[in-house]
Parts: C-alpha cells; sequence; structure tokens
C-alpha cells in the first residue's frame, strides 16, 4: 500500500544529518497508543513528523538520528516483539524488523530508551527535538542532561543547545517529491469518486450522515483508513458553520448542502469542497452567490505559479467578492474603501487555503521575515473560497440569508503554472444541475 519506497525515507534522514552537523543529536518521538475503551481499540495515527523519516507507523517509538554514534547514525527504540500481544493487537515490527525493514542501524526496546540517553548525548553540542510537544520527552531530556553534568569532571561535553527540529522538518515538508505526489494524488482520486457518490445520492428528506455515509463507503472502498478530517456536510443554515461536523440533520428542499470531506491515503490529506443544491436546482440567489465565489477560485487558481507570494491569493479573491457583493447589493460603499476596511470579513472570513500534506493544514510556515513567502513548484495548497451569509445579517435582504458557500480544490504548483489535483467534480452549475439530473 505504501507509494514512498523506504529508500526515500533514508534521504530524508541524510538531508536532516546533512544540515545539523556531526556534533548534533536528532530525537523525534512516535504519538503513543491511544487510550483503550474497555477491550475495543481506536485506530492509530501516527506523528506526522516522525512518519516523514521513518514510515514506521507503530506507537510507543523513538527515532534518534547520531551522526557518527558507535552504533549508526539511525537508532530505533521501539516495542520489542511479544507473540501474545500480537495474538490481540497484530504484527510488530520488533528490533529485527526496526534494522531490516525500516533501515535502522541499531534497536532497541523502547523500555531502555531512557537508559540509553545520556550516552547519545555525550560530546552532543545540540539537541534537535520538538521542544514543548510532549512533556516526558522534555523532562526525561532534561534529567538526562542533568546526569551527564555530574560526568564532566571525566571530561564529557553536556549539550549546550536545545533547538526546534520542527522548522527543518516542515521546510523539508513543504516540497513534495514525486512519491509524495503520487500518494496525494490517491488520496484525491478517492475524494473526487466521494464527492461525486454524495453529490449523486443527494435527495430532499436525507439526513446529513447519509451523505457522510455515501463519502466514507468510497474512501474506505479506494484504502483511505480514515478521513484526514471529519467530513463536514452542511445543509442549510449549517452551511455558514465553518467547522460544522454535527452532520445529523434532515437536509431540506430548496437548500443547499456544503461537503467539505477528503480522504486520507497513507498519511496524506485530501480535502475537498463542493456546495450544491439538495434538490439539484439552484435558486436564483443561490446561483448568485455560488457563481461569485466560483469565480473568484478560477480566478484565485489561475494566478497560482512559483514565485506568487501566499497572501495575493487571498488578495485576488478578496478583490472579486467585493466587488460582486456590491453589485448584488449585500456590500454597499467604494471598492478599495470596503477593501481597505476589510469589509469582506464578515461573509468570508477564513484564509484563501493552507499547505496540504501528512497534514490537512500542513507544516509549513507562510511568512519568512515578515513577508509572505513566494510559491515554490512542488508545494501542495488548498484553494477554498467561500461566502457565508447568516440568518438576519443587518442590512442584508433575507432572500440571501443561510446561504454558506464554500469550493475549495487541491492545487499543486508545478514548474510555469499550477495543476488542479482534484479534477472532474461538477462544478459549475449547469455541470452540477445536469449531474444530479441524471438517473434521476
Ligand atoms: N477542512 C478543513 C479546511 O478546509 O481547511
Ligand atoms: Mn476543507
Ligand atoms: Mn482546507
Amino acid at each position: 500500500m505504501p507509494l514512498i519506497p523506504m529508500q526515500e525515507y533514508a534521504a530524508r534522514r541524510q538531508r536532516v544529518i546533512d544540515q545539523i552537523g556531526a556534533d548534533s543529536i536528532v530525537i523525534v518521538p512516535a504519538n503513543n497508543e491511544v487510550t483503550r475503551t474497555g477491550d475495543g481499540s481506536y485506530y492509530f495515527r501516527q506523528n506526522s513528523n516522525f512518519y516523514y523519516l521513518t514510515g514506521f507507523n507503530e506507537p510507543d517509538a523513538v527515532l534518534v538520528l547520531a551522526p557518527g554514534y558507535e552504533d549508526g547514525n539511525f537508532i530505533l527504540f521501539n516495542r520489542p516483539r511479544d507473540p501474545l500481544m500480537e495474538i490481540w493487537n497484530g504484527h510488530r515490527a520488533g528490533q529485527e524488523g526496526a534494522v531490516k525493514e525500516f533501515g535502522a542501524d541499531a534497536a532497541y526496546p523502547i523500555d531502555e530508551f531512557y537508559d540509553h540517553l545520556p550516552t547519545l548525548l555525550i560530546n552532543r553540542k545540540r539537541v534537535y527535538y520538538p521542544v514543548g510537544r510532549d512533556m516526558s520527552i522534555d523532562e526525561v531530556l532534561m534529567e538526562s542532561v542533568n546526569t551527564l553534568r555530574s560526568k564532566v569532571r571525566s571530561g564529557v561535553a553536556v549539550p549546550e543547545e536545545f533547538h526546534s527540529i520542527e522548522p527543518m522538518l516542515h521546510e523539508m515538508r513543504l516540497r513534495k517529491s514525486a512519491a509524495e505526489i503520487t500518494t496525494m494524488r490517491k488520496a484525491a482520486n478517492a475524494s473526487i469518486t466521494a464527492h461525486k457518490r454524495a453529490m449523486k445520492a443527494c435527495k430532499p428528506g436525507m439526513h446529513e450522515y447519509e451523505l457522510e455515509a455515501e463519502l466514507m463507503y468510497e474512501f474506505y472502498r479506494h484504502g483511505c483508513r480514515t478521513p484526514a478530517y471529519s467530513s463536514i456536510v452542511g445543509g442549510g443554515k449549517n452551511g455558514c458553520i465553518l467547522h460544522y461536523i454535527t452532520n445529523n440533520e434532515v437536509l431540506k428542499d430548496g437548500e443547499l448542502v456544503l461537503i467539505d470531506a477528503g480522504g486520507e491515503y497513507d498519511y496524506y490529506a485530501s480535502d475537498i469542497t463542493r456546495t450544491f443544491p439538495i434538490n439539484g436546482k439552484f435558486t436564483e440567489p443561490q446561483k448568485q452567490i455560488y457563481e461569485l465565489v466560483l469565480k473568484s477560485q478560477l480566478a484565485a487558481i489561475d494566478m497560482i505559479r512559483p514565485g506568487v507570494p501566499f497572501f495575493d491569493i487571498q488578495k485576488t479573491i478578496h478583490r472579486i467578492l467585493v466587488k460582486g457583493l456590491i453589485e448584488l447589493g449585500i456590500l454597499k460603499g467604494d471598492l478599495e474603501t470596503l477593501l481597505e476596511q476589510q469589509a469582506i470579513r464578515r461573509f468570508y472570513m477564513h484564509n484563501s487555503g493552507h499547505w496540504l500534506g501528512l497534514d490537512t493544514h500542513d507544516a509549513g510556515v507562510y511568512k519568512i521575515n515578515n513577508e509572505w513567502r513566494p510559491l515554490e513548484k512542488n508545494f501542495v495548497l488548498t484553494v477554498e473560497p467561500g461566502l457565508y451569509i447568516q440568518a438576519n445579517s443587518e442590512g442584508v435582504d433575507p432572500k440571501w440569508w443561510n446561504i454558506g458557500v464554500r469550493i475549495e480544490d487541491d492545487v499543486l504548483v508545478t514548474e510555469s503554472g499550477c495543476e488542479v489535483i482534484t479534477p472532474g467534480i461538477p462544478k459549475t452549475v449547469a455541470e452540477i444541475e445536469a449531474f444530479m439530473a441524471e438517473g434521476k
């Protein structure tokens, strides 16, 4: 199932080692097993940074990169084999598997991590780890450093600097490799099929969760073991709640439904939103708002290429939405003044999108030295403008109330432009209406 070869994980670890220097050490813990209630167990989700460096999806492990260490550069602490536990919960790689299958130079049982740590830290000047993310690692590290301090008279040097490993890993994660892009296409394709299935199945009188079930069916069928985030299925007024995940209301004739959902394939996310009429036919006000959001999304996608500062996408969207809302009489005033006043925030309160990858809101900073960073080839980001007009919006004609529209696609930055990696889901008014009418 995983499409990323082990050599790629090794190359990532080498790139980290090349950046930190020989007198440093990297420590990245895995996620722990989630709490079990009774006999049931929940799906385990690995820590994204740990997975990025190992491809290892068992809980209770720690990666150590210690250049020049006597055991080798890459040491994995992980769970030992345990025949009885494996009967209950499945195969463990154990220490042998860590070396043979996952390329560790040496592996030790996780319970021995604490004993090894002071020795690993000897003569390392800098320690890179996820500072402040996991209190137990902070604590164990400081204790080990103190243990070492008592040995300085025997000539050992104690680490002096503690750095977050995250900026380095997150910069690496921003630029997707060919294998990562292939994996993201798998997640995208599962999600495309899911959205089409839900759109086709939709009928007035269904519950929001019934559409969610249609999505889940396609995610699972295509090898996504989990959605990348809780699916949002919001009918009518619920489409105006940005992170609505209750999904338990009845879908009403004459209203819109907003579906924001994406599958996760081998830990990589897809993130797609479509908004469409529950009965298959837009009303005039719904169509006007929908077409305005679509216009802004298409213009935003059109401008994406290397070198464009991230926030320019939002500026393009703002200009189109404000101009359109003035024309519809929803905003009143002069375009430039309204833009300056951020008047759009009342109806469109989120960003144009975000990086996408191992996490839905993926790692990586958006500003460098306080300037919006320019897009680069092999960045993947979402483009997701929206308009949300709540009921009782002051000064807004009731015909617009409870119209919530978002349109979201995933975009890969290419050499000279971009590629939408989530194509093929009906998106124009005509496409949606024709698609929903098919077979009815
Ligand atoms: N589904 C979360 C987002 O679109 O950012
Ligand atoms: Mn989304
Ligand atoms: Mn998104």
